[in-house]
């Protein structure tokens, strides 16, 4: 019989879930990004060592955009000489070939492009129309798969919802998916980048990409809080196949381009779920929650995290 430790749940697993789940940790880009007050850059190298200790193996690092569109990671230069010796994956975000330059110049092996399913949010986030950005991402994406076969995941935001569009029809979203693979990423993450996706639209997206041909494997999720379903997302997502699931130490952050988002799925809470779903995620929540909580006392507020709020005490 299963036994429960204390400080964690017990473990039930549920059918037709994945056995194992990679997490794709967010907290040190998606997480810091929209921090007002800039953070030090030895601070975020700590977090971002601290995060590696507790078996994350996936840690999305920075990202080489224009320092004045986020000045929060205008010190990607600085902070990425200091964490590369760590024995992670450690993915940062290019834009655009002068970003691309940026990172392969500092010896970065993953990147990832960041598009758009609404032409709103392609306008706001990166100065372009979807197609023109899909234009940029082209030879960012072949010269990383041509010089030396650098992995390259491609983000889609606003999958579900848009602050000025409203609900996003699917095959919009379907065809941006497709032309990111058929372009080389290897890779795709489905963001609910405002958080208002609910379970049956999870799914039905899912379910029209399969159909249009997009293998599950190459799929992963990025679920923003601000409406408390980004748990309940991620679930349906298992249910369909999904076991790369992206999520920010404390439940950091938000986007600067799209005022409504808040921070991602807090990992600690995802941990807590897959633990109790039998999921292996190779992440020890005790040290995850202790990294959250300095993290807190260094942004000097305490992390929105009902797991890290419930075995941290942290004041509130
Ligand atoms: P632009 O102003 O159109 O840039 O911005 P441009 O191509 O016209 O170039 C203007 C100047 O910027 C030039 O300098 C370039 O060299 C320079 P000048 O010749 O005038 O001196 N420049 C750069 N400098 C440094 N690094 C670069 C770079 N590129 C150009 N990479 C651009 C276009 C894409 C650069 C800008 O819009 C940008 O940096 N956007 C980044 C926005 C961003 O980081 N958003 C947050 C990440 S996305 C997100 O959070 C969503 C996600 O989490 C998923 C979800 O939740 O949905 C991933
Ligand atoms: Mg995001």
């Amino acid at each position: 019989m299963n036994t429960p430790e204390l400080g964690l749940p017990m473990p039930v697993p549920a059918a037709g879930l994945p056995a194992r789940v990679r997490i794709h940790e967010v907290g040190a880009r998606d997480g810091l990004q929209n921090e007002k007050a800039t953070v030090p850059t030895a601070v975020k190298a700590e977090f971002i060592r601290r995060l590696a200790d507790t078996g994350l193996t996936t840690i999305e690092a920075t990202s080489f955009v224009h320092p004045k569109w986020v000045p929060q990671l205008a010190d990607a230069e600085e902070l990425y000489p200091q964490i590369s010796d760590l024995p992670v994956s450690l993915p940062v975000l290019v834009p655009n070939e002068r970003g691309l330059d940026r990172a392969l110049a500092l010896g970065a092996r993953r990147v990832a492009v960041f598009a758009s399913a609404t032409e709103s949010f392609a306008k706001a986030n990166l100065n372009r129309t979807v197609d023109e950005s899909l234009a940029m991402f082209e030879p960012v994406v072949s010269r990383a798969k041509g010089e030396g076969d650098v992995h390259v995941r491609g983000y889609l935001s606003m999958c579900f919802g848009d602050p000025w569009e409203g609900p996003v029809p699917v095959p919009q979203v379907v065809r941006v998916c497709r032309a990111l693979l058929d372009m080389g990423c290897d890779e795709l993450s489905l963001g609910d980048t405002i958080g208002v996706a609910t379970p049956g639209q999870v799914t039905a997206l899912l379910a029209a990409l399969t159909e249009a041909g997009v293998p599950v494997s190459a799929l992963g999720v990025h679920f923003h809080d601000t409406y408390g379903q980004a748990l309940a997302n991620t679930l349906a997502a298992l249910q369909q196949g999904v076991s790369t699931v992206d999520a920010s130490a404390g439940g950091l952050g938000g986007c600067p381009f799209a005022k409504s988002a808040t921070g991602n799925l807090a990992t600690e809470d995802l941990v807590w779920m897959l633990r109790g779903l039998g999921i292996d995620t190779g992440v020890d929540l005790g040290r995850l929650v202790a990294t959250s909580v300095w993290m807190a006392a260094h942004l000097g507020r305490p992390s929105p995290s009902r797991t890290v709020r419930a075995l941290s005490h942290q004041e509130s």
